[in-house]
């Protein structure tokens, strides 16, 4: 007969015991083995609106502060929430891009057309060096997306060994030409973005033949040293990620998933980022949760495959997809962020750091002045949105070691439907700290939540913020940008060494550090 851990009984306990006490997340101190990949914490920025240019990129002549061109209050505010890596340059544009476009002296660069985007012309300004320039500056893992939708595996490798080669070889000597001496050294490539979509429309049978073609050479000119990650599925397209993992070309150690939360009813009715009905309030985050269903059914099928979790799974598109703001241009997806985003970002990063066994990378939609974005700018002004402050807040978890946890939670009810008040996750960092993140998305209710630690103890909570709003909709808008700021928190009260008892507000993410 199985015995049960301690962990275990105090689990039926808590449930047998405490049907009164109906919130409760027991932590199992002493279980934590695996880490929290940093990069789940991790960024996309595409040619796609204001994202690179006007966002990222002014450009060295702007009035705009910049160094080299990049805006130094964006390079400022993401160093300061600790973006660990950043994938460029599409999505659906890096199917069109071609990145000798890119390079040498600005005006001899060649123009394209961005056709998923606004039809604009793109003058290829910022290009390889300018992104990984960003990179360096940023402290942070370049993450590139090859373009196999209508690249070649030709263009692919040559990308490579521009980018990654030291030798006397004529990429990296064109790479020399241009300025740079040293390789940069990526260690992140994408083998596509949506093939079954706006990156060539493929079958995963298609895919999956193409995938083994390029990865192979990509592993070549990689000299193995990089990381690829081949297109994984959209959202619960489950046949997909059986197809490519059943016939994983070796090479690979990601597998991507895309998936956006809309509040509304579907892409042609998805509600506005401000001003919505509490209904809107409420599909967001059920929507959100479903992040837990994708990410626990496309494990299992890789589980299938690859019992040892040697592929990540990186969710290297998620985030949610509102109405555009008024006035913005075609294509360019500029939409304001809410509390009830920040709520959907803490959720989803709780989905992550509980899943950190397979999921290795997450790159939200997309960092500046597009979908669910960190920072929005307009002339010289800049708002960090509320989701900026959960990322930096979570910044925490990065690396750390996830305590396995379990969460007894309250149902949050509206209009008949629930779904759970509370989420969370629990780490451990490399000086002993733990870090508890939890959120209220009851809008209405603040809750009380028990927290016990099995088999630790802590001498005192050293420190706690929280995050909240005086609306279920309220946004920093670039006439009032500190509506939605963290702040300390102090609605706390140890009960013994190892419980605690938190009072999280309403639409609340509350942060903690006890040791
Ligand atoms: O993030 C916007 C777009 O959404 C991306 O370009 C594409 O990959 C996805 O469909």
């Amino acid at each position: 007969m199985k015995r049960l851990s301690i962990f275990s009984c105090l689990l039926l306990i808590a449930f047998a015991a405490n049907a009164q006490e109906t919130n409760k997340l027991i932590v199992d101190a002493n279980q934590g083995k695996v880490v929290i990949n940093k990069n789940i914490y991790g960024h996309f920025a595409e040619h796609l609106g204001r994202c690179i240019y006007d966002g990222i990129w002014v450009g060295k002549d702007s009035k705009i502060p910049n160094t080299d061109g990049y805006r130094t209050d964006i390079v400022n505010a993401l160093k300061d929430m600790k973006i660990p890596v950043l994938r460029w340059p599409g999505g659906c544009f890096a199917d069109t891009y071609h990145w000798q476009d890119g390079i040498g002296p600005l005006n001899k660069r060649a123009k394209m057309m961005n056709y998923h985007w606004g039809g604009v012309v793109e003058n290829n300004t910022f290009g390889t060096h300018e992104f990984l320039n960003l990179c360096e500056m940023l402290g942070c893992e370049p993450y590139i997306s090859a373009n196999v939708g209508s690249g070649s595996v030709v263009e692919m490798t040559q990308w490579i060994e521009y980018m990654n080669s030291d030798k006397d070889v004529p990429m990296a000597n064109l790479r020399r030409q241009n300025g740079r001496e040293k390789p940069w050294n990526v260690k992140y490539l994408g083998v596509g973005n949506e093939s079954w979509g706006c990156g060539g429309n493929m079958t995963p049978d298609y895919y999956v033949n193409l995938l083994r073609n390029y990865s192979e050479m990509a592993g070549i000119y990689g000299q193995w040293k990089l990381k690829q990650i081949g297109c994984g599925a959209n959202s619960d397209d489950y046949n997909w990620t059986d197809v490519v993992m059943k016939e994983r070309p070796g090479s690979i150690s990601g597998l991507s998933l895309h998936y956006y939360t809309i509040a509304g009813s579907g892409w042609g009715n998805k509600s506005a980022a401000t001003g919505f009905e509490k209904k809107y309030y409420f599909s967001g985050l059920e929507k959100a949760l479903k992040m837990n269903e994708l990410v626990e059914k496309h494990s299992a099928i890789m589980d299938k495959y690859d019992p040892k979790k040697q592929v990540g799974l990186m969710v290297d598109e998620w985030g949610i997809w509102t109405d555009v703001e008024p006035g913005t241009e075609k294509g360019f997806l500029f939409q304001q962020n809410s509390i009830r985003d920040a709520l959907i970002a803490s959720l989803t990063l709780d989905i992550f750091n509980n899943h950190a066994d397979r999921v290795k990378m997450a790159n939200i939609a997309q960092t500046i002045n597009v979908l669910q974005s960190v920072i929005l700018t307009q002339g010289n002004k800049m708002v960090l949105t509320p989701t900026y402050y959960v990322f930096k807040m979570y910044a925490v978890h990065q690396d750390a070691k996830l305590l396995p946890s379990q969460l007894i939670a309250e149902d949050y009810e509206f209009d008949g439907r629930k779904i759970p008040a509370l989420s969370s996750s629990v780490s451990e960092d490399q000086n002993g700290n733990i870090h508890v993140s939890v959120t209220n998305l009851n809008p209405d209710k603040e809750i009380v939540l028990s927290v016990e630690l099995v088999g630790k103890s802590f001498e005192q909570v050293k420190s706690a913020s929280v995050l909240t709003a005086p609306e279920y909709n309220s946004y920093n808008g670039f006439d009032a940008p500190e509506v939605v700021k963290p702040v300390d928190f102090k609605n706390f009260k140890k009960i013994n060494s190892s419980s605690l008892q938190i009072t999280v507000p309403s639409k609340a993410l509350v942060v903690l550090e006890m040791k």
